[in-house]
């Protein structure tokens, strides 16, 4: 990696943070830092589990958080109840560390009823926008299918922090309430499957044999690129 490379930080719920709580292990939860080695500062991808514990990664790295980005609004990404656990998240970073929170527009009322945040806290954003963190720079693709407003982020143009759309081998469920078979087949095969080869794919949830892939790799051996049609996808989901 070179000296202009972003910084970019994969981490782990139950390994790398949230160690004393067994359920954020099980959740198998990725979290992101992205930002600039240059300026020092970073944003992160949906922190939720245990902030202290993200935050002190910030810190430990030398960086300065200045805003929080969201793939989508389930509790597992920005905190709110999870099968009756209470899970940190937005509402604790917004107290402890008050920045700038970025969801796709059609996500922000599901954000907000999730986390308790109002709509001001949280801005919307939309396919095609982009965020510099200093020299970094993160584009938002609306991708959904999981959710109406789920979204991944290319960051540099290297890299896809893609949420519950894409994990390795496999995509997000779409058989929870805003889930929507036919966008999840549009979101994976028009624009994920549509990228370069060599953008290495990290994932929301430790669910593959690896943290992390080119898509290239994906592309070959992830049926859910893979289908020719609408219907030949339809087949592999319910199956
Ligand atoms: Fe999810």
């Amino acid at each position: 990696m070179s000296d202009t490379a972003p910084y970019f930080r994969q981490l782990l719920a139950g390994r790398d943070f949230g160690r004393v709580n067994p359920f954020a292990g099980q959740m198998a939860n990725f979290v992101y830092l992205i930002g600039d080695r240059e300026s020092r500062e970073c944003v992160v991808v949906d922190p939720a589990w245990d902030v202290p514990g993200l935050l002190d990664a910030v810190e430990r790295d030398g960086m300065k958080l200045v805003g929080a980005l969201v793939t989508h609004y389930h509790p597992d990404e920005v905190g709110g109840d999870l099968f009756g656990h209470a899970i940190q998240g937005l509402a604790e970073l917004a107290a402890r560390a008050p920045v700038r929170i970025y969801a796709q527009k059609e996500e922000v009322d599901g954000v907000c009823f999730v986390t308790g945040l109002s709509s001001t806290d949280v801005t919307g954003v939309e396919s095609g926008d982009h965020l510099d963190v200093g020299a970094a720079r993160i584009q938002f693709i609306h991708t959904p299918g999981h959710t109406p407003g789920s979204q991944c982020f290319l960051v540099g143009g290297k890299s896809l922090v893609s949420g519950d759309t894409l994990f390795i081998g496999a995509c997000g469920r779409v058989d929870l309430p805003g889930g929507d078979p036919e966008q999840m087949y549009e979101s994976l095969t028009q624009k994920l499957a549509k990228l370069p080869d060599d953008v290495v794919l990290y994932p929301g949830h430790d669910y593959g044999d690896r943290p992390s892939a080119p898509l290239g790799d994906e592309k070959r051996t992830n049926v859910f690129l893979k289908p020719r049609s609408l219907q030949d996808w339809l087949r592999l989901r319910g199956g």
